[in-house]
């Protein structure tokens, strides 16, 4: 696309954002649909600053990513009641009165990810990750109806969520004594540089029929790989990437996201 003068800017603001898939996601999109609009990434270290001079610049919308997630929403106007309720904003829209709504997607990616092989409703899952990921899971399968086990790492960490989320939870050495519908990995363990581990052993996948890690690079981690070979079903980390993505675009255009295109983009990057 031929960027003009009444061209409409997005983009992401975090640091680190040069590695983001977010751009090549979004202006794919974006051209599909032959918007005028561009997505780029804005490496930004303070959160305030960072919102004004988009705000004064007449930036449409923002994806926001580590580590202002948490501390953008000081900065917002108006928060979406799941944001609020998540703790966190990943993504902004500047409106025509220029104020500026904050919504969280990650949750919608995830259930949405899950939504594919998984009618969500009483279903028992269990979540593994204390971090900020887990934690709008955690929140998104609940307004899904879901009944949800925590475990983790550090109990004080995974205390905590569960205290929040008001469910169960377990160490990690427990997960074999699990039986449930579906099991969701969202710490970063499998993911690069260390990507022959895994939270789970072999022998208990079995208890799962549906795995889904929220880590995608790489694509297959040890866990699904394992998951495949004891039967499971599995999601990899590029459905919750890309539905998050999905919601974003939808939120900031108004239209039905081209997602097949938005999938390929992300696809053809990640394999790369
Ligand atoms: N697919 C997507 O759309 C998507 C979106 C967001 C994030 N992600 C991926 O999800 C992962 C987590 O992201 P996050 O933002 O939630 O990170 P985070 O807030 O830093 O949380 C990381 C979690 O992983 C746990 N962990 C890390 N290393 C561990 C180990 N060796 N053994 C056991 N637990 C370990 C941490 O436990 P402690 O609390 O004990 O340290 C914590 O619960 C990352 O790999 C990220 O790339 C994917």
């Amino acid at each position: 696309m031929q960027i003009k003068g009444s061209t409409e800017v997005y983009g992401i603001i975090g640091n680190p954002v040069a590695h983001s898939l977010s751009p090549i996601m979004h202006n794919s999109g974006f051209e599909a649909l032959g918007l005028n609009k561009v997505y780029v990434a804005f490496p930004a270290t303070n959160a305030e600053k960072a919102i004004a001079g988009c705000r004064a610049l007449g930036v449409h919308g923002l994806s926001v990513t580590i580590p202002h997630k948490e501390k953008i929403l000081a900065f917002v106007d108006s928060i979406d009641p799941m944001a609020e309720k998540i703790g966190a904003v990943n993504t902004l829209v500047f409106q025509e009165d220029k104020k500026i709504h904050g919504l969280n997607t990650d949750w919608i990616g995830a259930n949405r990810a899950l939504a594919e092989k998984l009618e969500l409703r009483d279903k028992r899952i269990l979540l593994l990750g204390a971090g900020g990921s887990a934690r709008a899971i955690g929140f998104g399968l609940l307004e899904a109806g879901a009944r949800l086990i925590l475990a983790s790492r550090t109990e004080s960490k995974v205390k905590a969520l569960a205290e929040k989320l008001k469910c169960e939870w377990i160490h990690l050495d427990e997960i074999e004594t699990v039986e449930a519908d579906g099991l969701i990995n969202a710490t970063s363990v499998g993911m690069k540089p260390i990507e022959n581990a895994s939270l789970v052993q072999a022998n208990s996948l079995k208890n799962f029929p549906i795995v889904m890690d929220i880590v995608y690079a790489p694509l297959e981690t040890r866990l699904l790989r394992e998951a495949k070979s004891a039967g499971c079903e599995i999601i990899n980390g590029l459905s919750m990437l890309l539905y998050q993505g999905v919601a974003q675009f939808e939120a900031w255009t108004g239209q039905d996201a081209p997602v097949e295109v938005m999938h390929a983009a992300l696809m053809k990057a990640i394999t790369k």
